[in-house]
């Protein structure tokens, strides 16, 4: 546990499941404030309040689509209002689908690079915005992925747009730590969350997936988390502009390991 976060305020987009849930209840046990963005299910978000609350934190949840600029403003001002300050802000919604590149409908493409790219964007511009405007040195902590770096066919809008997450994270690092802002990037490699159930549930391309990572297995939504925590914290105080990479060393060419190649 990171004291310095306590009573800090937070907006992680999209926690209503997977690695967003396991980073708002984990800023729950931070004893922080959170405000829980979701598009879908708001009796998760009730229990997850409930959670929060039983950490010693405090949770508020503001449905929200991070398309949009009016809803994306909106999570700012209710971390104000119910809050009084915004100090973490963790752009992690986002979306995949499976479609070989050929076949890719424009359609799919602008979703994509919606949702996970200009999301991603917005939820920095409005969060930045308001931290100036308070003079508030806060954490700005993008959901990258493994992605932003290792090419993903049939993945071609996914990987383009983490490739854009990074870019937004390494310049606004730089636009912004004149005034005490640090923007990371945190890169999960392959976490079992809903977006790979359909994936995991075959025992085979599960193998397949494990057989990538030199620590041998799919990580878990806290381990990300902790790492979300720790990027949040005053403990990485010297740290902006990079990428950690929560990957169970996936980046680091596994094929290679045991001497081959
Ligand atoms: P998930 O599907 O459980 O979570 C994604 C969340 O984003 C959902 O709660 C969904 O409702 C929300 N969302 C989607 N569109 C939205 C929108 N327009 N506005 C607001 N919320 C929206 O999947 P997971 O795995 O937790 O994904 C979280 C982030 O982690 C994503 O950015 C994903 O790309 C990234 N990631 C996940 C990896 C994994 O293996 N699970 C690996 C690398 C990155």
């Amino acid at each position: 546990m990171y004291k310095d976060l306590e009573g800090n305020t937070a907006i992680v987009t999209g926690a209503s499941s997977g690695i967003g849930r396991a980073i708002a209840l984990r800023f729950g046990q931070e004893k922080m404030n959170v405000i829980i963005n979701y598009l879908g299910n708001e009796q998760e978000v009730q229990q997850m309040v409930s959670e929060i609350e039983s950490y010693g934190g405090k949770a508020v949840g503001v449905y929200g689509d991070v398309t949009s600029e009016e809803d994306v403003s909106k999570l700012v001002a209710a971390a104000h209002d119910h809050f009084g300050s915004l100090d973490v802000m963790v752009n992690n919604a986002g979306i995949e689908n499976e479609v070989p590149s050929e076949n890719l409908s424009l359609k799919d493409w602008r979703k994509v690079l919606d949702v996970n790219l200009t999301g991603t964007f917005l939820g920095c511009r409005e969060a930045i915005d308001y931290m100036i405007e308070h003079q508030i040195k806060g954490r700005v902590i993008n959901i990258s992925s493994v992605h932003e770096t290792i090419p993903w066919p049939h993945f071609l809008h996914y990987a383009a747009s983490k490739g854009g997450v990074k870019m937004i994270t390494e310049t606004l690092a730089l636009e912004f730590a004149p005034k005490g802002i640090r923007v990371n990037n945190l890169g999960p490699g392959a976490i079992d969350t809903p977006i790979n159930a359909a994936k995991f549930s075959d025992p085979e391309a599960k193998k397949g997936v494990e057989s990538l990572i030199p620590l041998g297995y799919i990580g878990r939504p806290e381990e990300i988390a902790a790492a979300a925590a720790w990027l949040a914290s005053s403990e990485s105080s010297y740290v902006t502009g990079i990428t950690l990479f929560a990957d169970g060393g996936m980046t680091k060419y596994p094929s290679f390991q045991g001497g081959h190649g």
